[in-house]
């Protein structure tokens, strides 16, 4: 119980967005950014004088974002269309990227789909959770790793970050099931909250795994629970019930965004590589639960999922 209250009713932070050092000449990717956590956290950036790319399935939503962002900051973000539950839009989207940019200085992995209907799949037939949140987002990071680590080598402390939004809903799932990613009696016997824990368990073992493989590339991979936010995350909620606490109990987005602008941004996050960082902009050694942490279920994900996206190299 003392473990619920301390992620999801944490102490006051003692870190503010007002510490974000400039971010001038630096090249942002933020994933899922139209609405909630991620249209905040790009707001911070462009605040900070980022170059910042708003990867988002629909240019009509993100579209009215930028406008709104531009009208509260002068900034405007920039429209990249991403759909994380194909690969092959993940492929376009990064080749349209790597048209305009030579450089990407931080990558947040945020984008989110939470309890969806259980006859939702993606275009290549995995559980809609974990192929979008977990699969689409280990491609999308695996195709940019390149110009992730030729970055590293131009800025002043030769690193760049990767920031990826997971959840205490990590602790729904004890350990992966590789045979519930598609469909099948191993998924249909879990539930909707179980599957999205995995899929939020996956981005934290895919965190680790990069941390591992590629720290001494410059590589910083730092996962995290954002705090319980009030968002569109439960807009599939299975239940009234479910709808009116999101909008009854859960915190305001600001605070949703801060702890991932503390891991992009904060110069001492740098010796958080591979660690998972709790609400609000802490580190607490005891999260997340110790399979998650155990290297050979990093490793086995990450096998896995270089299998499933071998065919759209
Ligand atoms: C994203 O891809 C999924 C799976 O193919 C598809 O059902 C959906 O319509 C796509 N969404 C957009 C906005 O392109």
């Amino acid at each position: 119980m003392g473990h619920y209250m301390s992620q999801n009713y944490p102490p006051k932070s003692r870190w503010s967005v007002d510490q974000i050092p400039d971010l001038v000449g630096q090249v942002i990717i933020v994933t899922g950014s139209n609405t909630g956590i991620g249209k905040h956290t790009v707001e911070e950036l462009l605040k900070h004088n980022a170059k910042v790319y708003m990867a988002v399935r629909s240019q009509e939503k993100a579209e009215l974002a930028i406008k709104e962002l531009k009208a509260k900051t002068g900034k405007e973000a920039i429209f990249l269309k991403l759909n994380l539950s194909d690969l092959a839009s993940v492929k376009s989207s990064v080749e349209e990227f790597l048209k305009k940019e030579t450089q990407l200085h931080i990558l947040f992995n945020n984008a989110g789909v939470a309890v969806t209907p259980k006859d939702m799949f993606t275009a290549q037939g995995y559980d809609l959770q974990f192929g979008t949140n977990t699969l689409g987002h280990y491609f999308l990071t695996v195709l940019l790793l390149p110009t992730l680590i030729s970055t590293a080598e131009t800025t002043p402390d030769h690193k760049v970050r990767i920031v990826h939004t997971s959840s205490f809903s990590h602790h729904f799932c004890p350990r992966m099931k590789f045979d519930s990613f598609r469909d099948g009696p191993a998924r249909t016997k879990m539930s909707g909250m179980q599957l999205y824990g995995q899929s939020k368990a996956g981005n934290i073992l895919f965190s680790n795994e990069l941390a591992s493989r590629y720290s001494d590339q410059g590589i910083v991979s730092i996962s995290l629970h954002p705090g319980s936010i009030r968002s569109e995350l439960l807009r599939h909620g299975p239940t009234l019930l479910t709808r009116l606490m999101n909008w009854a109990l859960f915190y305001p987005v600001e605070l949703g965004a801060l702890t991932q602008l503390y891991a992009a941004t904060a110069p001492e996050c740098t010796e958080f590589n591979g660690k998972y960082l709790s609400p609000w902009a802490r580190y607490v050694p005891t999260e997340p639960n110790q399979y998650i942490r155990d290297p050979v279920a990093t490793k086995e994900l990450w096998e896995y999922m270089e299998e499933q996206v071998e065919d759209f190299q």
